[in-house]
């Protein structure tokens, strides 16, 4: 399965930040943004990304991420200078997926969770359609909302409702079978002028392919388009950290847990930034890789 993070957009709404650089390159307490996204496509068990970016930002996203090969990944770039909408990233990254199973997540969510990684593993390998997720939120009225039937099943997507018919947002992570490329290679702009994913998901919703999958409770799901929840997740990040002694989004950790490359890799890549918390904290991880300390990464699998 290919994997695209959406890294693109203009930031209005966290300029003067944004006016200069990437609002998915800016600080979430220790690391970039989009370390998170990243992980999260890596826990999925995906190594093989494209970043979608504006031009002036690719050569920061390059020197921050390379080819990927450090990671055992392989991280290529296309350019989106105007934000087309969500499902433009299909038409931007048609190479890059041709006609395989593809996974979306935006530059600027971030999830963190026990179970995470083994919902994420297995809405891939079982995908026959398309895969969304649900996490309730206490302001449903500024996302895009899921309506379900009494079993849980999924009924209708609205965006932005006025009213939302349920407190089920859906964040920014998608999975997609072979389909997505016709599907969004028919697309229409809608009245503001975007390529909408909820028409893409709309239309798996029609065919009957469209999988809704709880994150529930013991997934947190923050988005960072904001000042205040920029700063709440930096918060989370930090507090969660501190009392837990791991990291989250540590995709050096990740990658070393997911077999991508081994301990000793690891541990170079942690000593590159010795003089850091961060790095030493990967430097640890990769000493006591296999000494029996739990793999923090895939708690939920001990
Ligand atoms: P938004 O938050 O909708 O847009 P934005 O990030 O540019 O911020 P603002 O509203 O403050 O101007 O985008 C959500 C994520 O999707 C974010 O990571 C940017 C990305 N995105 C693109 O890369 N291209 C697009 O065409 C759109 C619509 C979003």
């Amino acid at each position: 399965m290919k994997g695209i993070i959406l890294a693109g957009g203009n930031g209005t709404r966290l300029q003067p930040l944004t006016f200069a650089g990437s609002k998915q390159l800016a600080p979430v307490y220790d690391k970039p943004m989009i370390y998170y996204p990243l992980s999260v496509l890596m826990l999925a068990g995906i190594q093989d990304i494209l970043v979608i970016t504006r031009s002036t930002d690719l050569p920061v996203f390059r020197a921050l991420l390379n080819d990927g090969r450090q990671l055992g990944l392989n991280i290529g770039y296309a350019v989106q200078d105007e934000p087309r909408g969500i499902a433009d990233a299909f038409r931007v990254g048609a190479d890059h997926i041709r006609g395989e199973q593809c996974a979306l997540i935006l530059g600027d969510n971030l999830f963190h969770g026990a179970n995470l990684p083994t919902l994420l593993r297995r809405s891939a390998l079982k995908l026959s359609g398309c895969v969304l997720f649900g996490h309730e939120v206490a302001d449903p009225q500024r996302f895009g909302v899921a309506e379900i039937d009494r079993r849980g099943r999924l009924v209708s997507i609205e965006e932005k409702p006025r009213n939302p018919r349920s407190n089920l947002a859906i964040p920014g992570m998608y999975f997609f079978d072979t389909q997505v490329s016709d599907i969004s290679g028919v697309l229409k702009p809608s009245a503001r002028g975007e390529l909408e994913i909820t028409d893409v998901l709309r239309a798996y919703l029609e065919q009957g392919t469209a999988e809704l999958v709880w994150l529930g409770r013991g997934v947190t799901w923050l988005d960072t388009g904001t000042h205040e929840s920029l700063l709440e997740a930096g918060t989370f990040v930090r507090d969660t950290q501190r009392r837990q002694g791991i990291r989250l989004g540590c995709v050096e950790e990740v990658a070393m847990y997911m077999g991508y490359i081994d301990p000793d890799d690891c541990h170079a890549l942690g000593s590159e930034m010795d003089r850091s918390p961060y790095g030493q904290y990967v430097m640890e991880r990769a000493r006591s890789f296999g000494m029996g300390l739990p793999p923090t990464v895939l708690s939920e699998e001990l």
